[in-house]
């Protein structure tokens, strides 16, 4: 099969597609063949060897896929071959075939298609964990999104909407608030250009914002962190623009609580949670409540140009890689 290959710890453009056997699925494992691969911020980070796992070499980037299950492991039961399946995955998502442990794949709904499928499990169950169980978002509140128009940014807009929550969306350009206001943001604060602090305040009538999703960081976390009314808790999702420190005081002043949210502890530590996730969103994706959008689909041969639309902040919402897509 083909697959994209990191054998060394370094650049995205050190990346090369190379014809490898395939995988053989372990125990309650299942072999995909894999129709669409979401792209992921992290998948760079993996690459550069900067990721919290580093996979034997040589290995395959990709955190997520859908596809048909191909071949089942020992003890595998819950699925079939044939069976229309997306997954989480450790690595190994940008290959024809990629291997997924059983506890962590999920049916495709009717009607989703393999694109929004390969794009739907990190950014949306990432996103709805840190909301659910540590922002514990409630109907009426305001929700700030940092970073609205990326891949969990744009999730997250989508899930404060249907959990009843006024979402102020924020982003760096024009063009990716309009996206955010597309995908149900009530309000609009272009960070690059206006206080995010006297924005969000003026918006809330001085009032502050309840829950802030914030896969950012850097110094807007501090301008986020002021942002935030009395009891207002920050969601802690990721460091596109560095590792910020918390001024303890600031937490103290308002009541406020900085919660860290990671996916692989509800993947490793509270599976039900996750598991709930899944269902509510697939739920809403039903109910016509989640509308994922997919800035970019290319051929897995543009791999390495597909992580690159991340990291050089070009990107909307998901890009995904498909194998049999023209061109490969
Ligand atoms: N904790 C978890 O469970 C979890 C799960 C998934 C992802 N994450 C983390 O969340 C972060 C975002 O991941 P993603 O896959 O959604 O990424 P993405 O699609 O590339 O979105 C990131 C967004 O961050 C903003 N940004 C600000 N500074 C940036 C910079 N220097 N470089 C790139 N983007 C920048 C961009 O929006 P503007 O241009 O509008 O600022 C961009 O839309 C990553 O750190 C990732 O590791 C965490």
């Amino acid at each position: 099969m083909r697959a994209v290959i990191c054998r060394a710890w370094g650049a995205v453009d050190d990346l090369t597609l190379e014809h490898v056997p395939a995988p053989i699925p372990g125990p309650k494992q299942l072999l995909i063949d894999v129709k669409a691969t979401g792209v992921n911020y992290a998948d760079s980070i993996m690459v550069a060897g900067r990721y919290q796992t580093r996979p034997p070499f040589p290995f395959s980037p990709g955190l997520e896929t859908a596809g048909i299950v191909a071949a089942r492991g020992e003890g595998a039961s819950r699925y079939e071959p044939g069976d229309r399946v997306m997954a989480i995955l450790p690595y190994g998502g940008m290959a024809e075939r990629a291997l997924a442990d059983e506890v962590e794949t999920f049916a495709i709904p009717d009607g989703m298609p393999f694109d929004i499928a390969g794009a739907f499990p990190v950014a949306y169950v990432s996103s709805h964990v840190a909301i659910r169980w540590q922002g514990r978002l409630e109907p009426g509140e305001t929700l700030l999104v940092l970073g609205a128009a990326g891949g969990v940014g744009l999730a997250a807009v989508e899930i404060g909407k249907a959990m009843g929550a006024r979402v102020i969306a924020g982003a760096s350009t024009p063009e990716k608030l309009e996206r955010a206001r597309e995908h149900g943001a009530d309000a609009l604060v272009n960070y690059a250009t206006e206080s995010l602090t006297e924005r969000v305040m003026a918006l809330t009538n001085g009032k502050g914002a309840d829950v802030c999703f914030d896969p950012v960081g850097g110094p807007l976390f501090d301008a986020a962190l002021s942002s935030l009314g009395w009891g207002g808790r920050i969601l802690i999702i990721g460091f596109v623009g560095g590792i910020p420190s918390i001024p303890a005081n600031r937490l103290l002043v308002k009541h406020r609580s900085a919660l860290g949210s990671a996916l692989r502890y509800f993947r490793w530590h509270a599976p039900d949670k996750l598991r709930r996730s899944v269902e509510e969103l697939i739920a809403w994706y039903g109910a016509g409540k989640l509308a994922p959008y997919i800035s970019h689909r290319l051929p897995l041969s543009r791999s390495i140009e597909a992580i690159r639309l991340l990291t050089d902040r070009t990107a909307a919402g998901k890009v995904v890689v498909m194998p049999e897509l023209a061109g490969d």
